[in-house]
């Protein structure tokens, strides 16, 4: 086991969307009904989704996820003059269902086997995590999954990593927390978790307080900076 600040961690918490799961894949799976501009419809999608939960906190008018998300896919469809409510409908259902990245499910499952504490804290709602979770098999392998339903604030608001800490009845700085999104590493940084970026596709990094602990290329390069759980 390498020296290093996840290594005393006793719980290791993952954002869902664009870390554990593959947002590109709710168009790709639908790319030909889709037809011209997936792409940029794709990266809208996601950046309007974002906007709107951080501009929801910001105003105090929270909506959930599932709400927020069909929003910004309204937008997105808007924006590329895309009107077809049928091809809506299965975006949306896609969403259920996204692909995790193709390391996930085999990173998640040796964490369990070595007995590490394992939680999921997102914005996402409830159900929409539950069930793209089911879909990819990892369910069971988590202890909680930790969703902002009932706090009514999106992340990066600090309330939110504070729910994690709460719920695994932990410090701050007792929780590595691995996300995709630059943002929300700034975020769980300054609240005072550990961080490691899993940066799959070397993005810059994100001019914020906070940088995270270590840099990954995928959730992978997690196994050999920890060993067996510390004990209580
Ligand atoms: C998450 C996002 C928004 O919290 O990526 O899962």
């Amino acid at each position: 086991m390498s020296d290093n600040v996840l290594s005393s961690c006793r719980a290791f918490v993952f954002d869902a969307y664009g870390t554990l799961f593959d947002v590109g894949s709710a168009v790709s799976k639908l790319r030909d009904s889709v037809g011209d501009e997936a792409d940029r419809l794709s990266t809208l999608w996601r950046q309007k989704q974002l906007e709107y939960t951080w501009l929801r906190s910001l105003m105090g008018d929270f909506a959930d996820f599932w709400t927020v998300t069909g929003d910004a896919l309204d937008y997105a469809m808007d924006q590329t003059g895309k009107k077809d409510p049928v091809l809506r409908a299965k975006l949306m259902e896609t969403y259920l269902s996204l692909d995790t990245f193709p390391e996930v499910v085999e990173t998640l499952n040796t964490l369990k086997a070595k007995g590490h504490k394992l939680a999921i804290l997102s914005n996402g709602a409830k159900h929409m995590l539950i069930s793209a979770a089911k879909s990819s098999g990892i369910l069971s392998l988590f202890d909680q999954i930790i969703c902002v339903d009932d706090l009514k604030t999106y992340k990066p608001h600090p309330d939110v990593y504070q729910l994690a800490a709460d719920k695994l009845e932990l410090q701050p700085a007792e929780i590595s927390f691995q996300s995709s999104n630059g943002w929300d590493i700034a975020g769980a940084g300054h609240f005072g978790f550990r961080t490691a970026w899993i940066n799959r596709t070397q993005q810059p990094k994100e001019r914020l307080s906070h940088e995270a602990d270590v840099i990954l290329g995928g959730l992978d390069e997690l196994l050999p900076l920890i060993s067996e759980p510390q004990k209580a």
